[in-house]
């Protein structure tokens, strides 16, 4: 609806946080542009051929037959139990310390972030992120009214000497710390970069110094293509204060809408309160069984080999097509590529032409919680074909050589 056809008539009944946001759009909303004849490298959608439909029909066929009276229940049955089980042995395989007490399933990572907010965030609180950052993340926190303050990244990830600098020159003038630091440490949303281990360690100290709570976000952690697996914020901690969330989104299928937290138990207790409504128990029953004794882990290994050519054949696509002046990550994981075009060239401007060479992407800007990143922009290698993916390279390239031609 435009802003010339709403009434107002129900604004003040609305809470402050939706009042502030009246004529935005909503979660899920990027901006975009939707041109049929582009390849789309926008969203980090997982490649339609990645999804397991006949081993999650036979789960759900398994499911239905053998928990005919708990299966549709509201508690779900075995199957659904099992899968909380699933969670935490993958979680110690990482190097947690943890068992099903320690972990709540949830509708999706985006749930789990919520209710983690739900639980901690009061208006006029303040989180920590880096910059940039995943955009659904920022949207969540808009939903809280809370302040989000960025921090850099560079290719060792989010520039935790910058969050000391700050964190000390806080405690010198007698102001609050932040009562979160959201992060995302492994294959980061949108640029693809890491956390070194010196970093992680560093992060948690000052976490423990200056009293705030971790929000670990490993939605990619499992899809590594490059290197040797760094342990999770929350194998290093020993305080207690980071809250892990996590997704089957990228390893089985968004549509499954199933993730969870996972968390101290004082903490957990506190979370599992907030979630009204439950999650979806019938789901979890199917990727219970599935993660079982269906071929869940080698699926993902599967993945990890898919992932990898498409990340090479972006990076060369990218070497081969992108003027000079043009700078990339190089990720060892995750979906995502994070591109700085030549200086003085706006990605949002660009857009507009590059859909109309034939390729569309995020534009950083939407990744920040202020006005920085006009030059960057976000591809995602997870959806496309390789033929596509080079159409799509070539048509930002012809896209930012035309704009170059024009400075
Ligand atoms: C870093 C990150 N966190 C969370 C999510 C959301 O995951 P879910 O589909 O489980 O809500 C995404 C999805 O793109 C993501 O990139």
């Amino acid at each position: 609806m435009s802003d010339d056809e709403r009434s107002g008539a129900f604004d003040h009944l609305f809470t402050a946080a939706v009042r502030d946001g009246l004529g935005e759009e909503g979660y899920g909303s990027w901006r975009s542009i939707d041109e049929p004849d582009a390849v789309s490298l926008s969203f980090g959608f997982p490649y339609p051929e990645s999804f397991p439909h006949d081993e999650l029909v036979a789960a759900a066929e398994a499911v239905f037959e053998e928990e005919r009276d708990t299966a549709l229940q509201y508690g779900g049955g075995d199957y659904a139990d099992r899968l909380v089980e699933v969670v935490a042995e993958r979680e110690r395989d990482r190097g947690i310390d943890c068992g099903t007490e320690n972990v709540l399933l949830t509708n999706g990572a985006t749930h789990a972030i919520d209710v983690v907010c739900h639980t901690f965030l009061e208006r006029g609180d303040e989180v920590f992120v880096e910059a940039p950052t995943f955009m659904g993340t920022l949207k969540l926190l808009g939903n809280y009214g809370v302040e989000i303050t960025g921090f850099g990244n560079d290719a060792d990830g989010l520039r935790v000497d910058a969050v000391a600098d700050e964190l000390e020159r806080r405690e010198e003038a007698g102001e609050t710390p932040p009562k979160l630091l959201y992060t995302i440490p492994t294959f980061q949303n949108p640029t693809g970069t890491t956390l070194s281990r010196e970093r992680r360690e560093r992060l948690l100290d000052l976490a423990e110094a200056h009293d705030f709570v971790i929000v670990e976000d490993d939605a990619y952690g499992a899809l590594r293509y490059h290197g040797e697996d760094l342990p999770p914020l929350a194998a290093l901690d020993e305080s207690g204060r980071v809250v892990r969330t996590n997704t089957f989104s990228k390893t089985i299928a968004p549509g499954v809408r199933s993730g969870w937290v996972l968390a101290d138990e004082e903490i957990l207790e506190e979370v599992t309160r907030m979630r009204a409504g439950g999650a979806n128990t019938f789901t979890q029953g199917v990727l219970g069984r599935y993660c079982t004794e269906g071929p869940f882990e080698e699926n993902v290994a599967e993945l990890r080999g898919r992932y990898a050519e498409r990340r090479d054949h972006m990076l060369d696509r990218l070497e081969e097509h992108m003027p000079p002046g043009t700078d990339w990550t190089e990720p060892d994981g995750g979906f995502f590529v994070w591109v700085t075009l030549p200086e003085g060239i706006d990605t949002d401007e660009l857009l507009p032409r590059a859909a109309e060479e034939g390729v569309t992407y995020l534009p950083g800007e939407q990744f920040f919680p202020d006005d920085r990143g006009e030059d960057c922009l976000r591809l995602s290698f997870s959806h496309v074909s390789h033929e596509e993916m080079e159409r799509g390279i070539e048509a930002l390239a012809r896209a930012t050589r035309s704009r170059m031609a024009e400075h």
